[in-house]
């Protein structure tokens, strides 16, 4: 098949990651025999530095003409300014709206081989396989009025949680629709017993669970929630949430598979291009240096070939690659090695 792969390697390790993800989409081409045409933009800190602005519209027109878009990571300390009008994250923010990609989901399985690189005692880790859906293009993020003023003397910041019933009706209806295909399990996480959109959110997921009969939903407080991902990981399968919950949840349990580095994530909504990058950030500290992990972004390049192409069999060639480096011993400065980001896709584009 034919497909254009708009990419944005983005700050820091962003570049260094994307470009190792790019070369195994193109090995997976050659041995399928598949065309991807790639375009690379500036997005985040790098498109403020050149433009002004950290998502511009020729940009984001690229990206929604595109069949996907591949995403290193955003931000660093040179654009961290609180008081800055533009930032990284609010390209990244806005590409996600503007794509529609209302769901981002976050798989997590420790591999075998990596349980000791964990915090959390391996045998709380035997048997982990959850996948985090994040609504990703409403709540706190974006809800309306979102502002900071000098109000009677006093400065006054104000963030919106905001949720319409839509909004969270499709990503629930994604979260059965997965766990029909996986364990037929799905935790709902909320604050139900505090906010108005956490009780609505909890209303439409039991409507939904109605629906899906051979499917068992559990309503569980984020508080518990965030507790039960590290005491225990292996009683969850589909964990559905809102934004900001998703976003802190993932980070913790980005913890079970010893590594960020490791960690894929797939933005998508109704149609279009899907959005995919790793879960970690520009990680500025070693920027530069060409040892930050490639596993993240390869295996968001297999979830982009699964999700946005349909192609299954491509997806699955580059896990299991990426499950066998992990088995062989190579490991980057992340996971104890002195594997360089190079050395580390090297190897995986040998095992495709
Ligand atoms: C993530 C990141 C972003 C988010 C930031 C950079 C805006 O933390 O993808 O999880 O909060 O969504
Ligand atoms: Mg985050």
């Amino acid at each position: 098949m034919k497909a254009t792969i708009a990419t944005l390697p983005g700050d820091g390790i962003g570049p260094e990651v994307t470009a190792e993800a790019v070369r195994v989409l193109e090995t997976v081409a050659g041995k399928f025999g598949h065309e991807f045409k790639f375009t690379e933009r500036l997005m985040g800190g790098c498109s403020i530095d050149k433009y002004g602005a950290a998502l511009t519209d020729e940009t984001l027109a690229d990206c929604k003409a595109s069949d996907a878009v591949l995403l290193g990571a955003v931000g660093g300390p040179k654009w961290d300014d609180p008081n800055a009008k533009v930032r990284p994250e609010q390209g990244l923010l806005g590409l996600r709206k503007a794509l529609g990609v209302f769901a981002n989901l976050r798989p997590v399985r420790p591999h075998p081989a990596l349980l000791e690189s964990s915090p959390i005692k391996p045998e709380r880790l035997k048997g982990v396989d959850v996948i985090v859906v994040r609504e990703l293009t409403g709540g706190l993020y974006f809800g309306q009025p979102k502002s900071c003023e000098r109000v009677n003397g006093h400065t006054r910041a104000v963030d919106t949680m905001e949720y319409h019933d839509y909004e969270i009706q499709r990503v629930i209806d994604l979260a059965f629709r997965l766990a029909m295909g996986r364990r037929k399990k799905v935790t709902s996480v909320d604050k139900a017993n505090v906010l108005e959109t956490s009780r609505l959110w909890r209303t439409i997921a039991s409507a939904a669970a109605a629906d899906h009969a051979d499917v068992t939903l559990e309503h569980m407080l984020v508080d518990t929630a965030s507790m039960r991902l590290v005491t225990s990981p292996a009683s969850f399968d589909v964990l559905v949430t809102e934004n900001m919950f998703g976003d802190i949840l993932t980070d913790e349990a980005s913890v079970l598979a010893g590594s960020m580095g490791l960690l894929p994530s797939a933005s998508i909504g109704d149609s279009g291009p899907g959005l995919y990058e790793p879960i970690h950030g520009s990680a500025p500290d070693i920027a530069g240096k060409g040892i930050a992990n490639p596993i993240g972004t390869i295996l968001s390049a297999a979830m982009l070939l699964r999700h946005s192409l349909q192609l299954e069999r491509e997806a699955a060639a580059i896990e299991s690659a990426v499950d066998a480096v992990i088995s062989d011993g190579c490991r980057t400065a992340d996971l104890g090695g002195t594997m360089s980001t190079a050395q580390m896709a090297d190897e995986i584009v040998r095992r495709l």
